[in-house]
């Protein structure tokens, strides 16, 4: 009894809970409205069930039933649970972009932990920024926290062939403008791509952060590739239900499971399995939560060399779905240990180290997960460029791109906004070859609040009627972890901030240069000089409320694009009462 007691009085909820006063009488009834007796408040760690449902989120509309297995597994342990709503971010219903909000959804997060008598917290997380998001802000909470993805959908299917999400749809809209499929086609192909619950099933954004989730040990083991309709998917809930009490009891905060050694196989990892380049901003933003100096110097440093072994959509063949049957991350994971890429003695959430958890994965199918020693694509890192372009760096994906552009000299012409290219592109008397470069300005994190992905900018379309398919493409946007091309991203500083990419004109020449890991705009310094003191700031798109907070405080790209008066964490001591 006496232990019982020591544990009681270490659980952050039983200051709320534990007191036999006025406040404790307010703390248990008003709980007790739904019939939780009275032993539910004696001791029992309390556990968050962080919840991102919702109906406008379709990828995550399954997230109720994952949030009751969890409540299983939760009481099974002996805890208490109690599922909470956040902001839910769903990336294709969001405009004009999820990533605006990352940031707010991080805030709320955060306060929410804080604010309540939880002693640990369950993520449950899926479409693109919910990841980073909750990780985010139960970083800065730094409560004990384990993540539970959603899961990735089951295969597209169309006319007997696997179709990937968003990657069909881009190659699908490029055929139709060029007119080699039917308007018919292209509706029916819709039914086909999402026929199940979960989040995009190819190699994107949401499957990266998930396998993010898994490299950096915040979540269990095989969490990236379960699909969201597979029962191994509640499984997975269910245990880590159970887990996060045993947690609570060990004191196992993110900060002894997210540190510099768990960001650096994070970053590896995204690597060998050609991950989305969104991952780079999401990943220093988390760390940066949790104090660890992540930066792009990391990711040019861990990267290169590291081979991308997985045959995935958007750059190869196969799916989720496949990834998962074929073994999963846990054999990337292996793989990478065997080669001497990742450090073995990281912890993760289940008390295990990462290679105890991986190191009897086994591989069920290689066209799938290749050999490091017959790689899908060689020296896969996301590459990182640097110039007079981009002082501050800019990044692109080498898996994605195409190989006859990787060093390429070409004549810009320029886009000063998204309308302005939307605009313009098609118009047939654009002075344009397929040896330009398209540079597209005002796009980062202040000049297109939110920083949006519109990177891969749609090719003209004289030029895909030539047969044309990738060209170079230069912004400080992003680009969707399911498009692929020959695209520079991130460029920072933004030309909405002053940086050298709005001092770009039509006609420059640029080179790019990702073995040199360079990125140069000939165009003498005097000249810049000159353009750089007629330039004037955009004006911004809106003057109150949460996107005039977002654009003054948004830090650029290599930081994370979080706000500045985010970075660190403070904790979850318990708050004043408020009564
Ligand atoms: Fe939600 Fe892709 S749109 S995961």
């Amino acid at each position: 009894m006496a232990g019982d007691d020591t544990k009681k009085s270490t659980l952050r909820s039983q200051a709320w809970f534990g007191r036999q006063d006025k406040m404790g009488f307010y703390y248990r009834s008003f709980l007790k409205n739904r019939g939780i007796p009275q032993d539910q408040f004696e001791g029992r760690p309390v556990i968050g069930i962080c919840n991102t449902w919702s109906e406008l989120n379709p990828c995550n509309s399954h997230f109720r039933t994952i949030a009751e297995h969890v409540r299983y597994g939760v009481l099974e342990a002996g805890g208490f649970p109690l599922e909470f709503p956040v902001s839910s971010l769903g990336e294709v219903t969001m405009r004009p972009t999820a990533m605006l909000y990352r940031n707010l959804a991080a805030m709320d997060v955060e306060e929410g932990i804080r604010a309540h008598p939880l002693d640990g917290v369950v993520l449950l997380m899926g479409c693109d920024k919910t990841t980073p998001a909750l990780l985010m802000g139960a970083a800065s909470a730094d409560l004990p926290a384990i993540g539970v993805s959603g899961g990735p959908q089951l295969r597209g299917v169309y006319q007997g062939k696997m179709i990937g999400s968003g990657t069909n749809i881009i190659s699908m809209s490029e055929q139709l403008r060029a007119g080699e499929i039917t308007l018919k086609e292209f509706h029916e192909a819709e039914a086909g791509m999402n026929r199940s619950h979960g989040s995009c099933m190819t190699m994107g954004t949401a499957s990266s952060m998930a396998s993010m989730v898994e490299a950096l040990g915040i979540g269990l083991p095989t969490n990236a590739a379960i699909p969201a309709v597979d029962a191994r998917r509640n499984e997975l809930a269910r245990m880590a239900g159970r887990r996060i009490v045993q947690m609570v009891a060990e004191d196992l905060t993110p900060t002894k499971i997210l540190t510099r050694a768990a960001f650096e196989n994070a970053i590896r990892t995204l690597a060998a399995i050609g991950g989305s380049t969104n991952a780079v901003v999401h990943l220093i933003a988390i760390a940066r939560r949790i104090g660890v100096d992540l930066t792009l110097d990391d990711f040019d440093r861990l990267g290169r060399g590291v081979h991308c072994q997985v045959n995935l959509m958007p750059s190869g063949e196969y799916l989720m779905e496949d990834f998962y049957y074929a073994g999963g991350l846990p054999v990337v994971l292996r793989d990478l240990a065997e080669q001497g890429l990742l450090h073995k003695d990281a912890l993760t959430v289940n008390g295990r180290t990462i290679w105890e958890n991986v190191q009897d994965a086994q591989c069920w199918n290689r066209a799938v997960i290749t050999t490091p020693e017959a790689p899908f694509k060689p020296d896969a890192g996301i590459a990182i460029l640097r110039g007079n372009l981009a002082p501050d760096g800019a990044v692109i994906k080498p898996s994605a791109a195409s190989p006859h552009l990787m060093q390429h000299t070409g004549r810009a012409v320029v886009f000063e906004s998204i309308e302005h290219l939307h605009h313009a592109v098609d118009d047939d008397s654009l002075d344009i070859d397929a040896d330009c470069i398209m540079v597209l300005q005002n796009c980062g994190p202040r000049g297109y609040p939110g920083m949006a992905e519109v990177g891969n900018m749609p090719l003209p379309q004289k030029l895909l009627k030539q047969g044309v398919r990738d060209m170079v493409r230069i912004s400080d946007a992003r680009m969707s972890g399911t498009a692929y091309g020959t695209v520079v991203l991130h460029v920072a500083p933004e030309a909405a901030a002053g940086g050298p990419l709005a001092l770009v004109r039509n006609g420059d020449l640029i080179t790019l240069d990702v073995k040199a890991g360079t990125l140069h705009l000939h165009v003498e310094e005097a000249e810049l000089a000159a353009r750089r003191a007629a330039w004037t700031p955009p004006a911004p798109p809106m003057d109150r409320g949460y996107t005039r907070l977002y654009v003054e405080h948004v830090l650029q790209a290599d930081q994370g694009a979080d706000f500045d008066f985010l970075v660190g964490k403070s904790g979850s001591p318990v708050p004043r009462d408020n009564h």
